[in-house]
């Protein structure tokens, strides 16, 4: 698969997001079976793994760790040849940050079978001022623990305060063609000091792969697609015409909506990476797929200009 840059880390053009073997999306597959699905799409061609400290079942304290247990297992033998991204919370503590994100990332590390994180990205902004997480960050990669850092779901503001301390690799924000906020600022900023957008949430929570067709699909016990606002049974009536526009632009392309959908951020910009979730080993393999579709600048101008009338019922925002 091609490749992209996110500052100084090469990444395949689509990653993989392995969060639903252990949260968010219902029932937790057998962990053999996820090994599988993350081997099946490393043998693909994807060298791209997110993962995070809290992904355990139900974001429980107690389950820390478990997602990264799997994904650790899953690239043990392949690690040289992948990148590993995983995220920490930082609670308000005792310590400097410096020694407070230390024991974060020794625990992800050990769980990760792994000696260096390629990414590490602060989960969410808390009480620690951005300055101060960033220059931990640097020890870490001065001391040879982590390749790069990052940040997820900030504004231009918060990321340009962190860039000044230490460059960030990567900002891994909320980012589909239902959940546009980040085209305005945030992409053309981090485009502009080599910082690559991790998009997160590409194919909305299934909604643009034209699958979802009622809120009875979905699980009831740690399901996000329970409370994903575009999913609500009224909007996913009202967002019928943006699937059926993807569904009719897909055929013409000879390829599925959901390819459709990240080929076009791939199209558009050239520091976006995508990295979808599916626990089905196929659909896997389906979204890995959408690294092969060219849209020709025509069918961009195109595309956008269906997708600018149609109007999105159902918002998240990257401030979230
Ligand atoms: N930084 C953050 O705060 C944050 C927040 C959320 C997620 N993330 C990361 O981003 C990754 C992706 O986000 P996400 O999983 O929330 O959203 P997503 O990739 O937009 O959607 C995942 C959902 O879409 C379905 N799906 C995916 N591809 C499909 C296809 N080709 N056809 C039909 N259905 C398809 C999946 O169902 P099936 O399993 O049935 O295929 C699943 O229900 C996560 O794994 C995680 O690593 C980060």
């Amino acid at each position: 698969m091609k490749t992209r840059m996110l500052r100084d880390i090469e990444v395949s053009e689509v990653g993989m997001g392995c969060m639903a073997f252990s949260h968010g999306y219902g029932s937790i597959p057998d962990e053999r079976y996820s090994i599988e699905a993350i081997r099946g799409a490393y043998e693909a061609g994807c060298t791209f793994f997110d993962t995070a400290e809290v992904y355990g079942p139900n974001l429980a304290r107690s389950q820390r760790g478990h997602n990264e247990r799997i994904v650790g297992k899953a690239l043990a033998d392949v690690r040289d040849d992948v990148v590993i991204a995983t995220k920490l919370f930082l609670d308000p503590g005792i310590g400097s940050p410096y020694k407070r994100i230390r024991k974060h990332l020794e625990a992800s590390m050990d769980r990760l079978q792994t000696d260096f994180v390629d990414l590490y990205y602060l989960h969410r902004m808390a009480s620690t001022p951005v300055e101060d997480v960033a220059e931990a960050m640097g020890q870490l990669i001065d001391e040879g623990l982590i390749g790069g850092w990052g940040l997820s779901q900030v504004g231009v503001d918060t990321i340009s305060r962190a860039q000044a301390v230490t460059p960030l690799s990567a900002v891994q924000n909320i980012y589909s063609m239902v959940e546009r906020d980040v085209e305005d600022e945030v992409i053309p900023y981090c485009a502009g000091h080599r910082i690559g957008l991790v998009a997160f949430s590409p194919v909305a929570s299934g909604l643009l792969s034209g699958k979802v067709k009622s809120t009875a699909q979905f699980e009831r016990v740690d399901d996000v697609r329970t409370w994903v606002p575009q999913l609500s049974e009224r909007n996913l009536a009202a967002n019928r015409p943006l699937v059926e526009m993807l569904e009719d632009f897909a055929a013409t392309k000879g390829c599925t909506p959901a390819q459709l959908s990240l080929a076009w951020m791939l199209a558009k910009w050239d520091n976006v990476v995508p990295i979808p979730g599916s626990k089905n080993k196929g659909r896997i393999l389906e979204n890995l797929g959408a690294a092969e579709v060219e849209l020709t600048a025509d069918e961009l101008t195109e595309l956008e200009g269906a997708l600018d009338s149609i109007t999105i019922y159902g918002h998240r925002g990257f401030t979230r």
